[in-house]
């Protein structure tokens, strides 16, 4: 087929530019997927994804947001998306290090409805001096599909969220990897800063104890503005579509440059013990060892 020059030119650079999403979430929200061993880095405003061998595989264009103030609000998530999490705010003057978790893979909810749900531990990203955060980087378990993988089952994962629009990007594991986790498996996460001597801040997101797991590795222009841990759910429909009891995440480190920080952790999100459905209790405060227990 003849296409004329320009046009030609314009749907090369399509092909060699746009990672096209693979799917939308049950929310709408677009999803993108790159190979393990991808990198992101922050350059203005956009975000730019590079394949394992160096190829530009996407630009996210204008996604760092503005200079708004920080509020409650900017830890709150859209409307269709139910949460709830604990949260802290870090000062820009400290670098995070290192944040790490661990937990326990409960049973599986007695009901399938299609319901999406993902228990993460997340570093949240701002843009250069702001403290509006525009993305989420996080180690997931998940219950539910999404366009990448998973069923009625749990599996683990990797992903950067976009919080003005909620896109995601996650990282495709290795052919050889099977993502299904089993009940019952105890589960470490860590988000670690890696200093490369360049002046970005460049953090892997991670299963450390899980060989052939997908590593999301991503470079900012700021130090992670915050730390997240909690539950997210999309389309549950009853009870039983969350697991039976609770999941606790223990042995949670938050180590900065300065080193263990006095700190404590918010709540936010939907869910109290006598409003019904799931909360979320801090159960011990603090950057060495905290505990939060997800109550279903
Ligand atoms: C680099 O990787 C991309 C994405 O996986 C692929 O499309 C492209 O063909 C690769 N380029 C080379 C030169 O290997
Ligand atoms: C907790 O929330 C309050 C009120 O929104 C805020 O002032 C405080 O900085 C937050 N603390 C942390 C550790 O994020
Ligand atoms: C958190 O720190 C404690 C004390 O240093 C350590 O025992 C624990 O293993 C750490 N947690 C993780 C998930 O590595
Ligand atoms: C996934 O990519 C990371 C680099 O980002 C690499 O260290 C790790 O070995 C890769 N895992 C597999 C199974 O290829
Ligand atoms: C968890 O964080 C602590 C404190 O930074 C560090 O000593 C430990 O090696 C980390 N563990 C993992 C599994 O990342």
């Amino acid at each position: 087929m003849f296409f004329p020059p320009a046009l030609a030119a314009v749907l090369l650079a399509q092909s060699a530019l746009a990672l096209t999403p693979v799917g939308h979430t049950a929310s709408g929200r677009p999803m993108y997927v790159a190979p393990n061993g991808s990198r992101g880095v922050q350059v203005g405003n956009d975000l730019q994804l590079f394949a394992p061998n160096g190829t530009l595989l996407h630009t996210f264009a204008d996604v760092v947001s503005g200079t708004s103030k920080r509020s409650s609000s900017t830890l709150a998530r859209r409307g269709d998306v139910n949460f709830i999490e604990a949260s802290t705010l870090l000062t820009r003057t400290d670098t995070l290090r290192a944040f790490n978790t661990s937990f326990v893979v409960p049973p599986l909810p007695a009901t399938f409805d299609s319901q999406l749900l993902y228990l993460n531990a997340a570093l949240l990203v701002s843009g250069g001096d702001s403290d509006v955060p525009f993305a989420e980087v996080r180690a997931v378990l998940q219950y539910g599909a999404n366009a990448l993988q998973g069923g009625s089952y749990w599996s683990i994962g990797t992903q950067l969220e976009l919080i003005p629009d909620g896109g995601i990007v996650a990282i495709a594991p290795s052919r050889d990897f099977d993502p299904l986790v089993e009940p019952g498996t105890e589960i470490i996460t860590s988000s670690t800063y890696h200093d490369v001597g360049d002046r970005f801040f460049r953090y892997l997101t991670q299963f450390p104890f899980i060989p052939g797991s997908p590593v999301l590795d991503f470079s900012f222009i700021s130090p992670a503005l915050g730390a997240v841990i909690g539950l997210e759910t999309v389309g549950v429909l009853r009870d039983s579509d969350y697991p039976a009891g609770d999941v606790s995440f223990r042995q949670t480190n938050l180590t900065l440059e300065s080193g263990a920080p006095e700190m404590r952790w918010n709540v936010s999100g939907a869910g109290t013990p006598s409003s019904g459905g799931p909360y979320l209790r801090v159960d011990v405060d603090g950057s060495t060892n905290a505990e939060f227990t997800v109550h279903f």
